[in-house]
């Protein structure tokens, strides 16, 4: 159909190639070891992720000392060889000391064409379904090590932030840096007594061993993708609380807040309450814990799994529930259900965005509807903002405001064609079928038209797939 034909390189003939090339793969493999791709193959980042294992657990101790920005420390990380492997990938910006593999000496080199790439060969191969312990010890100075001109590693003023999308892992951990590989998570971050260091789940410990320092250990035990593994050391002060149904939920606030504090703690305090209401809307919450870090020097909010991190700036003006409804839903659409590639992000700013407008006639300000409306009428056709396509947007539109404005208004679209039945229990059904895991647009469209009973071509086609302003607006042609 039309939705697929668009976009059939990727996905639908490429279906069909990575089937045909799995068979060949299969007939060679016991033939000899050969090496883990580069990458899995996503359509924006060719590079992201790796081939030939897949991790079940990151293991990842660290010092972190603020005033030199000195990281160092170990990561270990258990994983399955999926095929038989010579040598596989890590992607990984910070300089290495060494690796082990099992307990083995292995050879580290980095691909000079891709600095990210780090190819690690052990001392013999990893028979297929092996289980693999990499050990990583590496020390450097994330601020100063550049990835195409850039770090997304960001240093503020009592400490730093490994906060950004969709890269930030290489420069605090070794990973598989790619959504479709998700796996639990120790974090351990040793810093000076006067700062706090905070990452996702549940903080197991605090505690001292040396004058000086202390060391949090954080644990995630939901599948986690990398880039929503976080980590912000600084000057915090940290609310801890637990939910009627027993959840940790772990606040933290920046201490140079000065005059935002209260209208930052008058919304991120209500983040159980954001929970409940998605919980009636999307199902029940997915994660262990639940919470909210309100940082300086970030510039945006970033939904990490269990722990969103919000930009001071988004309370400037006063509280700001849409941002924490933002987030929040995210942890539905984003972190339990990711994307397969980064072409599908309209599956997680669209619906957070929408969630913002269902929050909206939750608390009986406007309706969706109206918010769809005004959007959708607020925007003249001529607008740059309608030659975004939200289903493909590219990878430097990828958080285009049409990817997010124009994606929420095709979800209401969607909503206006198959009627509230259907829609919610669409949505109810996709974040149970792919709890944990991940999906993509057309596997969506295939929930949404085999729940609707309906080809929905032109629903899709029009919103995601099709540069200009939709001819009828997101309650259909008879509101216009
Ligand atoms: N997913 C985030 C949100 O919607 C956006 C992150 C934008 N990333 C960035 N590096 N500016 O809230
Ligand atoms: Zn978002």
């Amino acid at each position: 159909y039309r939705a697929c034909m668009r976009i059939r390189t990727r996905a639908c003939f490429g279906g069909v190639a990575t089937g045909l090339a799995t068979v060949l793969l299969a007939s060679t493999a016991s033939a000899a070891p050969a090496p883990g791709a580069p990458g899995v193959g996503d359509p924006y980042y060719p590079g992201d992720g790796n081939g030939g294992y897949d991790v079940t657990h990151y293991d990842i101790r660290l010092t972190y000392q603020p005033d030199v920005d000195g990281l160092s420390g170990t990561t270990t990380i258990l994983a399955t060889a999926e095929t038989e492997l010579s040598s596989f990938n890590l992607d990984f910006a910070l300089d290495i000391r060494s690796v082990r593999v099992n307990n083995r000496p292995a050879r580290v080199e980095r691909d000079t064409a891709d600095p990210t790439e780090v190819v690690v060969t052990p001392s013999e191969p990893l028979p297929e379904g092996s289980p693999m312990t990499v050990v990583v010890r590496y020390a450097d100075t994330p601020s100063k090590v550049t990835v195409d001109g850039w770090t997304a590693w960001k240093l503020t003023d009592t400490g730093a932030l490994a906060v950004d999308e969709p890269h930030i892992a290489e420069w605090w951990f070794p990973s598989n840096d790619h959504p479709t590989d998700k796996a639990t998570y120790d974090v351990a971050v040793e810093v000076p007594d006067d700062v706090v260091a905070l990452s996702n789940g549940v903080l197991s410990s605090r505690s001292k061993v040396r004058a000086g320092w202390t060391r949090w250990h954080w644990r995630s035990t939901e599948p986690q993708a990398t880039y929503l593994t976080f980590l912000a050391v600084g000057d915090y002060d940290v609310r801890q609380a637990t939910t009627p149904s027993g959840l940790p939920i772990v606040n933290a606030y920046d201490a140079g807040l000065g005059s935002i504090r209260p209208a930052a703690e008058a919304s991120v305090e209500r983040t159980p309450e954001v929970i409940e209401f998605l919980e009636g809307v999307f199902g029940p919450y997915p994660f262990e814990a639940q919470g909210g870090v309100v940082t300086n020097g970030l510039g945006f909010a970033l939904e990490n799994q269990t722990r969103s991190v919000y930009d001071a700036g988004f309370f400037r003006h006063g509280t700001n529930m849409s941002v924490v409804v933002h987030e929040n839903a995210h942890q539905w659409f984003g972190d339990s259900v990711s994307l397969e590639r980064w072409s599908d992000i309209w599956l997680n700013e669209g619906f957070a965005t929408y969630a913002e407008y269902l929050w909206s006639e939750h608390i009986g300000e406007g309706t969706a509807a109206e918010l769809a409306q005004y959007v959708y009428d607020s925007v003249p056709a001529d607008d740059d903002f309608w030659q975004v396509l939200p289903g493909d947007p590219g990878a430097d539109a990828q958080f285009h405001p049409a990817v997010y404005d124009r994606g929420a208004l095709a979800v209401h679209a969607l909503r206006t064609a198959v009627g509230d039945e259907v829609f919610f229990e669409l949505m109810r059904t996709w974040l149970e079928d792919k709890r944990g895991g991940h999906g993509n647009i057309e596997e969506f469209i295939a929930l949404a038209e085999r729940l609707a009973g309906t080809q929905l071509d032109d629903v899709f086609e029009e919103w995601l797939f099709t540069k200009g302003k939709p001819e009828a607006g997101p309650n259909g042609a008879a509101t216009r």
